[in-house]
């Protein structure tokens, strides 16, 4: 890293002011920052300074820019010494700045500075005929190009003393010069050219293509399986059609009566309700799809009680203290048949219970 000091008196100019374009320009971007925080446009105040100065900046350009932002000088200072696009002495034409950081330093850049330190002299010093001077600075940001020189405005990169020296002569001369790498390197892609995303499937469309064929030959597929499932689905309708079934399995019910045989069905299909001894038949286990064996009987209390035109709608004439019958669950002990002579009600609240009927007497 280069010292960084201000050019000796002799060569500090007595006065600075901004030309009144620069002036009108200055305050524009003052006023980009509220009140309080005009210290901000510091920077862009410097740089045009310099640039009006003949690209280097005086100490009288320092102290103008601070008065003008409200800051001490010495503030001021610290940041014109501080960042090295600032130059603090002449500077030639095309001042060179060298990368002398880690990277550019491996890859060459002590090379370029032996180079330059032979043809021009020591840094911070502008050659004889005024067209260059150079200075070492830190990582200017191309190091995967390294090693880099920075002249005037452009990055030179790839750089090998011999080119560097051409390059410095073209300048010189007036000849044009191309920026950037200066080998066969685009930007900052490999040396070569580039060696990833070279597929020329990856951008020629025909992976597009690829994928619609995919999504097609899904699309058919599942197509396919529609129709397959509508298929079945016509099937079901068609043996519906042709041999009903009850929804739910028929067994445990009569085999005499359908599943749908209601009284609403009946009076509807202009039938006769369904008869009371009817329905204790159809109740008997002979006649029954499901395993009668495990099915207790009807308690006499309620059978008898059930009047034949329960199935019409008519009122129950059973005692409102009297819960219904209950069907028996499979697996669970059959109710006890009540005593003779026993009280009806009291058979009826036993139901389905696994106690005894009767409570043990207390001793
Ligand atoms: S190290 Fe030289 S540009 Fe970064």
């Amino acid at each position: 890293m280069a010292n960084r000091r201000l050019a000796p008196a002799a060569e500090q100019p007595q006065n600075f002011a901004f030309s009144p374009e620069n002036a009108e320009w200055a305050q524009g971007q003052i006023a980009k920052y509220p009140e309080g925080r005009q210290a901000s446009a510091v920077i862009p105040l410097l740089w045009r300074a310099q640039e009006q100065n003949g690209g280097w900046l005086p100490q009288k350009a320092i102290e103008a820019v601070a008065d003008q932002l409200g800051m001490p000088h010495i503030r001021v200072l610290e940041v014109a010494t501080f960042y090295t696009m600032f130059a603090l002495e002449p500077v030639g034409r095309h001042w060179i700045q060298v990368c002398g950081t880690v990277p550019c330093h491996c890859c060459g850049a002590v090379e370029l500075k032996e180079m330059l330190q032979a043809r021009l002299g020591p840094s911070g010093h502008v050659s004889a005929d005024g067209n260059f001077s150079w200075l070492e600075v830190e990582c200017l940001g191309a190091c995967c190009n390294a090693p880099m020189v920075q002249i005037n405005q452009d990055y030179y990169e790839d750089l090998t003393p011999e080119s560097l020296s051409r390059l410095m002569d073209d300048l010189a001369a007036g000849r044009p010069v191309t920026p950037g790498p200066q080998v066969d390197r685009s930007a900052s892609a490999p040396l070569g050219g580039p060696d990833t995303l070279s597929d020329p499937a990856l951008y020629d469309g025909s992976r597009v293509g690829a994928w619609r064929k995919r999504f097609e030959e899904t699309r058919k597929d599942e197509g396919a399986a529609d129709s397959g499932a509508k298929d079945e689905a016509a099937s079901s309708e068609k043996r519906a059609a042709t041999d009903p079934k009850p929804a739910r399995p028929v067994a445990g019910r009569p085999v005499e009566s359908a599943a749908t045989d209601a009284p609403a069905q009946r009076a509807a299909a202009h039938q006769e309700p369904v008869k009371a001894d009817e329905k204790v038949q159809a109740s008997d286990k002979e006649h029954s799809t499901a395993g009668r064996a495990a099915e207790p009987a009807a308690p006499k209390a309620i059978k008898d009680l059930e009047p034949a035109g329960a199935e019409a709608g008519a009122q129950s004439s059973l005692p409102r203290d009297v819960p219904p019958p209950q069907p028996a669950a499979s697996g669970v002990e059959a109710p006890a048949e009540p005593a003779p002579g026993a009280d009806a009600t009291a058979s009826s609240k036993g139901r389905g219970r696994s106690k005894p009927a009767t409570k043990p007497e207390r001793t």
